[in-house]
């Protein structure tokens, strides 16, 4: 339809534009019914939709909806394309409803296993979580339903979310906490970004012009608009000049009579109001003008069947002794509450009011299974009843298999609180540890939020991760359990081994004042890889009931430029009997000696399916960018010129073949010139290392106390180059000589014309 928001904003009074920058309701954008400006409807998300039931009074009663995978377990199938799926139905399901935002995809990162919303999230790892919320954004959007990525941003934890303040340097901001925003911006282009609760470096997000505006806009492109999580606003009238355009739900009309009162003293100016309603309206008419006329129907079913075929390539076979697939026609035995009522999804914002979640017993007895149950344990608490014990060990000791479906009551992991520990009820531990001592083939099935520890691991057979598969669990876990799917997924975390080895484990959550993120950006597999430490399970693992060989790695070319790029293709063929699909993870090492680099990075990955015997190729494209990290100095990305490592591989700990690569850039970094510079620095540069291999030539020996060169002297010639290396530039004056003092001079003013304008002081 013809309309100019110009105009309209124009038409709007001042007490109108302030009142369309907070909510009507807890779900709605206000409307200006004598101009035609509708109100919008936006409804949680992330995996389906929480829509609040209008013909009742409670914002928290909702329309029954589909539980598709939650994060933690959609993150698990490393396939973009799937979260396409995933957000093209629920984006339909949207339509359907009149929901005009979709308050999805939720990208915070992993850094602690403890976070209680981890379940919504995707990943420890940046890339990864990016190219998902990419791919679930794209699906939404299709629908002409917008999106609200969240929550922007580094709001890591739950404990006192609302007032805490993330404090980290600006890589570790950069490299860990802000790509997944900044790769979904710019790929996937969503309608809206919601901030979060917490304060960065103590300036709260909602008013975090850098954030909003600096970052957002200037440098991704953002051209949406934002609004704040559920109550985030502090200072509404700084939070719109930072960039902050609509707070929801709303504040009661007050903080819109302080927007009013801002513009009328001047402290904000109109202009400024102008352009957050300017973008409100945009988006507001962009969901008018792609609302679906009439509505299509909900169907509940067909989504249902796809949210169980989506949570079937979710799951991940964390370790398989032979016990899986199990056999058609054996005897089995499940036990655990878990079996009959599985744990799908999470508590909080998220929560949704599904019509149906079948458990795995369900979907056994449907499908023929030869399967006797025993509870064992409850899924709701940590309940240990000695008689219903028994019976579980004397049932899997006379089994073929036992299956434990294990998992964390609702009450263990939740929006709104962070665990404090990381294990599994005790009760199911112990049982766990009994039935594994009479049976061989125990299986246990995980569903489970985020790690848990896993102290029986060695001593049951397999173990399958359904995550929080959302209401088609039991059905995937049936199907993944009697070998009619294979299990494909990967894991988007590390599983440690203890909570002890975490790398914030001496930090986390902090004091409620300030969390310090001192791991900087060793977060995930950065740190437990960069430590060579165990772990229990390694990022991007996952077996299959097939085989995949890498054959015939390659680069385009052993080298590139700045501004170039260089294709890495790798074959990989399917050696089993079973059609499976294999996830191809393409990590970088940055092997040039800039200092505090992770062992290595992620870079790219993709997922292909494979019939038995088949065989593809892949091809990535690798940029400056992928080599890069974020240089504080420079305020942008740089890769230094020199050595990197591209390793393909199955996980971050199984890489199958190793290619080096060499990369040369012009681009310099500030260079520190003064009397304390090193000569090893000046050495390791080309353009000083002439001027300073002379000097050391002529004073060399003399630097190191006349003790150095040849076979017998007391310093070896490699001993002292290290020596030299460590040497200030004022060591000549120190050992040089009577001339040393003036030719420091003429040195330091040599040495500065060959660095130009990168010579700092
Ligand atoms: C959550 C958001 C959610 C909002 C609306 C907040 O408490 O942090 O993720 O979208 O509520 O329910």
């Amino acid at each position: 339809m013809e309309r100019s928001i110009p105009e309209l904003v124009s038409q709007l009074t001042l007490e109108e534009k302030a009142g369309l920058c907070s909510g009507a309701d807890f779900w709605h954008t206000k409307a200006v019914e004598r101009l035609g400006i509708p109100a919008m409807m936006v409804s949680d998300g992330p995996h389906g939709l929480r829509t609040q039931d209008m013909s009742q009074d409670d914002q928290n009663v909702s329309i029954q909806a589909v539980c598709f995978p939650a994060g933690c377990a959609a993150a698990a199938s490393f396939d973009p394309d799937l979260l396409r799926r995933e957000g093209a139905a629920i984006g339909h399901e949207a339509q359907a409803v009149g929901v005009g935002v979709v308050l999805g995809p939720a990208v915070n990162i992993k850094r602690s296993p403890l976070c209680g919303r981890n379940f919504e999230y995707y990943s420890e790892d940046p890339c990864l979580a990016g190219e998902l919320a990419a791919g679930f954004i794209d699906g939404v959007q299709s629908q002409g339903v917008g999106t609200s990525i969240k929550h922007f941003a580094a709001n890591s934890q739950e404990y006192r979310r609302m007032s805490c303040s993330s404090d980290m340097t600006e890589q570790t901001l950069r490299e860990i906490y802000l790509p997944a925003f900044e790769t979904a911006v710019k790929k996937a282009h969503p309608w809206t970004v919601m901030c979060s609760y917490n304060r960065i470096n103590g300036v709260y997000a909602s008013e975090n012009r850098r954030l909003l505006t600096d970052i957002l806009r200037d440098e991704w492109g953002f051209d949406g608009f934002v609004m704040s999580d559920w109550g985030a606003v502090a200072d509404r009238v700084k939070g719109v000049a930072a960039g902050l355009e609509l707070e929801m739900p709303s504040s009661g009309g007050v903080n819109d009579a302080k927007i009013v009162q801002a513009v009328r003293d001047g402290t904000l100016s109109e202009e400024t109001l102008d352009k957050a309603v300017t973008r409100i309206l945009n988006i507001v008419f962009r969901s008018v003008d792609q609302a679906a006329s009439p509505r299509p129907a909900l169907d509940l079913e067909a989504d249902h069947r796809l949210a169980a075929e989506l949570a079937k390539q979710c799951a991940v076979l964390l370790q398989n002794r032979g016990a899986l697939p199990l056999r058609r026609g054996s005897d089995v035995v499940y036990i655990g509450a878990f079996a009959e009522t599985p744990r799908y999804q999470g508590g909080g914002s998220s929560h949704i009011n599904v019509v149906r979640a079948d458990g795995a017993l369900e979907a056994a007895r449907k499908h023929g299974r030869r399967v006797r149950y025993v509870e064992g344990f409850p899924a709701d608490r940590d309940q240990r009843d000695e008689a219903e014990f028994l019976r579980a060990v004397e049932a899997a000791s006379t089994a073929d298999a036992a299956v434990i479906f294990a998992g964390l009551p609702d009450s263990f992991e939740s929006e709104g609180y962070d665990r404090t520990h990381m294990h599994l009820p005790e009760s199911q531990n112990n049982l766990i540890a009994r039935v594994a001592a009479v049976q061989k083939n125990t299986i246990v099935v995980l569903h489970t939020g985020s790690p848990v520890e896993c102290p029986w691991a060695d001593d049951v057979a397999s173990v399958l991760c359904m995550y929080l598969g959302g209401e088609g669990v039991g059905e995937a876990a049936d199907a993944l359990l009697w070998g009619d799917a294979n299990p494909c997924g990967r894991l988007p975390e590390t599983w440690p081994i203890r909570l002890e080895d975490t790398p914030c484990y001496l930090d986390y959550p902090g004091n409620g004042r300030s969390a310090n993120y001192r791991e900087g950006i060793y977060v995930g597999y950065r740190w437990y890889d960069s430590r060579r430490m165990p772990v229990r399970w390694p990022f991007g693992h996952g077996l299959s009931y097939t085989g995949f060989v890498y054959r015939e790695a390659e680069l385009s070319a052993p080298s590139f430029s700045d501004g170039g790029s260089v294709k890495v293709r790798v074959s990989i063929r399917n050696v089993g009997t079973m059609r499976g699909r294999e996830v191809v993870q393409l990590y970088v090492s940055d092997c040039t000696g800039t200092v505090g680099r992770p062992a290595k990075e992620l870079r790219r990955f993709c997922k292909i399916d494979l019939e038995p015997g088949e065989e593809k190729q892949v091809e990535f494209t690798l940029n400056a960018r992928d080599l890069s990290h974020y240089e504080e100095e420079l305020g942008d990305w740089y890769a230094a010129s020199g050595h990197y490592k591209v390793l393909l591989g199955h996980s971050s700990r199984d890489i199958h073949a190793t290619l080096d690569l060499q990369f040369t850039t012009d681009r310099h970094l500030p260079f520190h010139l003064e009397e304390n510079t090193t000569i090893g620095d000046l050495m390791a540069d080309s353009r000083t290392a002439p001027i300073v291999a002379k000097l050391v030539e002529r004073f060399g020996n003399s630097l190191t106390g006349g003790n150095g060169g040849g076979e017998n002297a007391a310093i070896s010639n490699e001993m002292m180059e290290q020596m030299i290396a460590a040497m200030p530039l004022r060591g000549i004056v120190n050992f040089g000589g009577p001339d040393a003092a003036d030719m420091m001079t003429g040195l330091m003013q040599a040495l500065r014309a060959a660095l130009g304008e990168d010579a700092k002081s």
